[in-house]
């Protein structure tokens, strides 16, 4: 009766089983993985954000297909004053009400069923479902751990077939916090121009730097005294910040971020693509995505109207997730420095660190022990399709003595 690509497992997996026996238990669980901003203790601004969404301007139904004018320039304003990138035009940008609907829209303009796209290897595990809902077939090319993460060029070479569509690059990676530095950035385009490729750049994390004081870099602010004659800026590091794909023009180029992660609010469910390239590639694409969005008008009235003010949000939370991530890091390190058994891979950006601990049994094992024996949830690397065991994967947002506590717990057992 039902679909192939429904044939998913839909059985818990044993670990999710365990943590639902250590809550029935009534263990306290200290939780190392999480991910929803609204439950980890911010503070938001919950007369402006709420205000904004009695706007008497969503009375009206104005169907617009790429989402309402108003709402896609202050897209473009944050791609300004963010990124330095001046030369985006709003009718450049889609709504839509996730960044996994985004992904779904540039899937169906850009494949046929059984086409497949290059994706990063570790990465965020919900792309195989997006992928087998749109009948694409994803092709992982690894990430190399070598004092950092880099792209493997070799393996993307190998990857690519008759089928291969486009790459996509998450920038930061989840969960590696790896950005594409400016020389792979380079390789990149080089490599999908050669092949006709489209380039798919998930940015949810972008804003969350660690490595920089979080200060406008000096090509930014040069930009924003001379706004008209700007070129966008390169992408990648060299700065010192890390530039986002939507000013990227080499290559016919679609960026996905959204609200869920840029202001900290998922459930306001705004995202937006953003599509840049050489000119014609561009006006053929956007052609088709008007039509794709028109199917669906998925955004409703009320959000959109509060699109400018929830983005300047950001400013408020942003610096409070970034005080939260670095005071973690901060705590792992300390707690790191006094074991042996375990490291933490380098982070360069987003929500999590990866912890390298040693191979005694698999990852999921050891992640359901640390639930049954010690009341503290971590993912295991398999989540995200880590090479080997011997990962650990922690979320940096967590609130800070919940995250002190849990790490001591891990420490501790693993240590034992
Ligand atoms: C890399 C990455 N992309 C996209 C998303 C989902 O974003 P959205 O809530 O806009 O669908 C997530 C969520 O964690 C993510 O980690």
């Amino acid at each position: 009766m039902f679909s192939d690509r429904t044939n998913w497992k839909l059985t818990q997996n044993r670990f999710t089983v365990a943590l639902e026996e250590a809550r029935a238990g009534g263990a306290k669980v200290l939780d190392l993985t999480v991910s929803n901003p609204t439950r980890a203790g911010l503070r938001f601004d919950e007369q402006a954000i709420l205000g904004a969404l009695a706007s008497p301007r969503a009375l009206d139904y104005d169907p617009r297909s790429k989402g309402l004018p108003e709402a896609r320039e202050a897209v473009a304003r944050y791609y300004r004053e963010e990124h330095g990138i001046h030369g985006l035009d709003a009718e450049q940008i889609v709504l839509t009400t996730s960044t996994s609907e985004g992904y779904s829209f540039v899937f169906r303009l850009l494949c046929n069923a059984g086409d497949e796209l290059l994706v990063p290897k570790p990465s965020y595990p919900l792309f195989e479902f997006l992928a087998d809902l749109q009948d694409v077939r994803l092709v992982p090319y690894p990430l190399i751990y070598d004092h950092g993460w880099q792209m493997d060029f070799p393996s993307l070479e190998k990857a690519v077939t008759a089928r291969t569509r486009g790459v996509v690059v998450v920038h930061p990676n989840n969960p590696t916090g790896s950005y594409v530095q400016s020389g792979e950035v380079e390789l990149l385009n080089a490599f999908c121009r050669a092949r006709g490729l489209a380039l798919v750049a998930d940015e949810v994390f972008l804003d969350y730097g660690l490595e920089t004081s979080g200060a406008k870099a000096p090509a930014q602010e040069e930009h924003n005294r001379s706004a008209e004659s700007a070129a966008p800026p390169k992408i990648g590091q060299g700065d010192g910040r890390h530039r986002s794909f939507a000013g990227n023009q080499d290559v016919l180029t679609f960026t996905l971020s959204g609200l869920s992660k840029v202001a900290a609010l998922p459930q306001m469910k705004v995202a937006w693509m953003v599509t840049s390239g050489p000119r014609e590639e561009v006006a053929a694409a956007m052609g088709r995505l008007e039509v794709i969005a028109d199917t669906y008008l998925s955004m409703n009235a009320p959000i959109q109207w509060a699109v400018p003010v929830l983005l300047e949000q950001r400013k408020s939370i942003q610096r409070q997730l970034l005080e939260r991530v670095k005071g973690n890091l901060a705590e792992l390190d300390r707690q790191l420095a006094e074991q042996k058994s375990c490291q933490r891979l380098s982070v360069q950006g987003g929500w999590y660190a990866v912890l390298r601990v040693p191979v005694t049994r698999s990852d999921e094992e050891l992640a359901i022990e640390l639930v049954r024996e010690k009341s503290v949830l971590v993912h295991p690397g398999h989540f995200y399709d880590f090479p080997s065991d011997g990962y650990l994967v922690l979320s940096l947002i967590t609130p800070e003595g919940e995250f002190r506590d849990g790490i001591g717990r891990v420490l501790g057992y693993l240590d034992s």
